[in-house]
């Protein structure tokens, strides 16, 4: 039995002039250059415009020229995109080289601290944990192709090390334990719609930075040193959060199904920790020691972002709205 790709998703709708142009040059119209100057970085418009100049090197968009990865003008705009974000993100955290304390940093569970999933692990509500998971869905439908574009960056021990964390993320051969899968399978059991992309129209510019920020690194040799440190920041965070996440689970109800994705973080996390730390980013900075500084921007980069996320869930659901961008909510699948 030969298995088929599912069918890419449609193309989002536009969300001002840049994502509008954007998005006619992947109908096969001819590319306008879109004013980029004066958009805000973190804004939706600039944000959806980068995830589709993006998304033709993942799964592509229904209905979209697969040849059109490599067009030139559609190049030209997304170098000008990531120039304003990575400029915004580079003014935003500070600069920084001492790796080993960032790491320290990351694995210090502050008493006070309070996120998402301290929230839903606590007092959260199904419709919120839901919304949670659907947003996340951009990112955990393709968990680790983003990081998966710097294994030819590398050479070595980082680079078989790497690899080693990917194949576990990958269901270490089996494609029922695939992280995605596991994601998907958590979505189906919570009533969401589990195709890639499915909510795409919903997920807010915050959720859509931090997916083209792996993107971005991970697409650029330049950027390799970042996208480890937002590798190590994804590796070293995740253990304690997805084991909140599977109490908040247990506490509201949820199927074995939902809470086998974050049950299996919690122990492959915590071996991948050891590995990124000890086997990518030792070897890595004794061979290539210049890159400390990016790796710091990977890591502080990435917290940046995803407190920018945390931030506008909690913010809306304290208010009892959806944090949705717009259409269907996790009240109403
Ligand atoms: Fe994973
Ligand atoms: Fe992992």
């Amino acid at each position: 039995m030969t298995a088929t790709m599912p069918k890419a998703p449609t193309l989002p709708a536009p969300r001002g002039p840049i994502s509008e142009a954007v998005l006619s040059a992947l109908r096969g119209n001819r590319p306008e250059s879109p004013a980029v100057d004066g958009s805000p970085p973190y804004g939706e418009d600039l944000q959806l415009a980068l995830y589709c100049c993006y998304e033709p090197h993942y799964r592509g968009f229904d209905g979209v020229d697969a040849d059109l990865e490599w067009d030139p003008a559609l190049l030209t705009i997304r170098a000008e995109l990531e120039g304003a974000f990575l400029g915004a993100l580079r003014a935003d955290v500070p600069a920084g080289a001492d790796v080993e304390s960032e790491l320290g940093e990351l694995l210090v569970e502050h008493v006070d601290a309070f996120g998402v999933s301290h929230h839903l692990r606590r007092q959260g509500e199904l419709w919120q944990l839901r919304e949670y998971v659907a947003l996340r869905s951009l990112y955990h439908l393709k968990e680790a192709d983003p990081q998966t574009f710097v294994i030819p960056r590398l050479d070595g021990p980082p680079k078989a090390a790497l690899v080693t964390v990917q194949h576990d993320e990958y269901g270490a051969g089996d494609p029922e334990r695939a992280h995605s899968k596991l994601f998907a399978d958590m979505m189906a059991e919570l009533g969401l719609c589990e195709a890639y992309g499915a909510y795409l129209d919903s997920a807010p510019a915050e959720m859509l930075a931090e997916v083209n920020f792996m993107s971005l690194c991970g697409l650029h040799r330049g950027l390799r040193g970042a996208l480890i440190g937002q590798f190590a920041t994804v590796e070293l965070t995740s253990s304690p959060g997805s084991d909140r996440l599977v109490k908040a689970m247990r506490r509201l109800g949820c199927g074995p199904a939902a809470i086998r994705f974050y049950a299996e973080h919690v122990e492959a996390d915590a071996v991948h920790e050891q590995l990124v730390r000890r086997e990518v980013i030792v070897p890595l900075l004794s061979a290539e020691p210049e890159l400390a500084p990016d790796v710091v921007f990977g890591i502080r980069g990435s917290t940046f972002l995803a407190a920018r996320l945390e931030e506008r869930l909690l913010r809306h659901w304290n208010r009892g709205e959806s944090s949705f961008r717009s259409g269907m909510d996790g009240r109403r699948p």
